[in-house]
């Protein structure tokens, strides 16, 4: 078979472009393991830096290896006055994933490594990068409301400091573990769309900043990334679970995707949707306002009653509960997107390094299907 006959592989599904030892996720099981650690285990246990040392290093740091890394990552949280200066001119309407995708590709010019594309370069990078997003994020929410940004601690633990940085004040026990569980929970993936476009961008030997800053851009879209802050406006359009029958059987009539459900690779649930699920459970219960829960719930219920999504093994995936979660210890619907991508920044880089040590300029073929040989017709000729 030449390559001019080879079938077209609309979507790359089941492409396999590269070996690599950061997550094997096996999607006929609904199986994650990151380094070959269960993401069941990583997520009762891990502190999201201790993740991020682990994709990076391909092992779990001892107690005084954290306590370094963590500290290295602490002191590198403050964002240059010239970016904070040029976020205070952005329109206050702008997405935060592109306010995210466009500070963090101006980072990179005040960086004096940024062309140094050596393994240690790209590490410090890396960490430059995974510590200052979160400011960033924060930052914007404040800017938008016409408050001042709050400058971060390094005292804190990146999920205690974000929180504490987007509110003002030192979150509760409960908020920080929520949102440390979801990081730790979104930082590795496999071969998704925005580690593939990172990976991309490296492969022509481009810089780390200019990788992260396609892979933000990746994410950004409803069917990656931005699916967490569709499903949670999907549940407030519901707006109580007395509504969703009537919800889905429009939905259905419409033909309209639920937001939060189907996986390119689980055929399964979503190892991470059911340790969400059961988080935002929790936070419904000690909260006592089990309304957005509810509807989740029902919503999911139906659906996997249903022969279409049986069919077509359509289960909730890691967007579905995290909007819950995320939602109800009160992070802005709009800022789920930016948290998934200071999450996913810990992969990325990994995946960048990877793409580093072993590299072949990924450039795949286009089968043509359009007109050839055709005579060329002057202007004052064509019709
Ligand atoms: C994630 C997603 C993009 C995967 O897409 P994919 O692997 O290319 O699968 P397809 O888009 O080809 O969908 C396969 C079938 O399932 C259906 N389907 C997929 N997701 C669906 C959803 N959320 N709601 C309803 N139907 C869905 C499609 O309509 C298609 O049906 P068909 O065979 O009758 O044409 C897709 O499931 C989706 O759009 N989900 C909603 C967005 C989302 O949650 N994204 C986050 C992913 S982590």
């Amino acid at each position: 078979m030449t390559l001019q006959s080879a079938p077209v592989s609309k979507g790359l599904e089941g492409i396999v472009i590269a070996q690599s030892r950061l997550s094997k996720v096996d999607g006929s099981i609904g199986k994650l393991q990151y380094c070959g650690y269960n993401i069941k285990d990583l997520a009762a246990n891990a502190l999201f830096e201790e993740v991020i040392f682990l994709l990076w290093n391909y092992r779990l740091p001892t107690q005084s290896e954290l306590d370094t890394f963590r500290a290295d990552l602490a002191a590198q949280r403050v964002l240059e006055p010239e970016l904070l200066g040029m976020m205070k001119q952005f329109p206050k309407g702008t997405h935060p994933m592109s306010v995210l995708r466009t500070v963090v590709s101006a980072i990179g010019m005040f960086d004096p490594e940024a062309e140094d594309n050596s393994p240690e370069a790209n590490q410090r990078k890396a960490a430059r990068l995974a510590s200052v997003m979160p400011t960033i994020v924060a930052a914007w929410e404040r800017i938008r409301n016409d408050e001042e940004p709050i400058a971060p601690r390094d005292d804190l633990t990146l999920a205690t400091n974000f929180l504490y940085m987007l509110k003002g004040t030192e979150p509760t026990e409960t908020e920080t573990d929520a949102v440390n569980t979801y990081l730790v929970l979104l930082a590795d993936h496999g071969m998704n769309a925005s580690t593939f476009s990172a990976r991309v961008t490296t492969s022509t030997l481009s810089d780390i900043y200019s990788a992260i800053t396609t892979a933000i851009g990746t994410l950004k879209g409803p069917a990656h990334g931005g699916a967490n802050q569709k499903a949670m406006e999907q549940f407030m359009e519901i707006g109580s679970p007395d509504n969703v029958d009537a919800w889905f059987e429009q939905a259905m009539e419409n033909k309209r995707r639920i937001m939060g459900i189907g996986h390119r690779v689980y055929k399964t649930e979503d190892p991470r949707a059911t340790i969400l699920r059961e988080r935002s459970k929790a936070l419904a219960e000690s909260s006592g306002d089990r309304t957005w829960y509810e509807i989740a719930w029902r919503l999911e219920q139906r659906a996997r009653s249903h022969e279409f999504f049986i069919e077509r093994n359509l289960f909730a995936n890691v967007d579905y509960y995290s909007a819950i979660v995320l939602y109800q210890v009160g992070i802005p619907v709009d800022l789920f997107t930016p948290l998934f991508a200071m999450s996913r920044v810990a992969g990325w880089s990994a995946h960048v390094m990877e793409q580093w040590a072993d590299n072949r300029l990924i450039r795949p073929r286009a089968e043509y299907v359009g007109p050839e040989d055709l005579a060329w017709v002057p202007i004052e000729e064509r019709g």
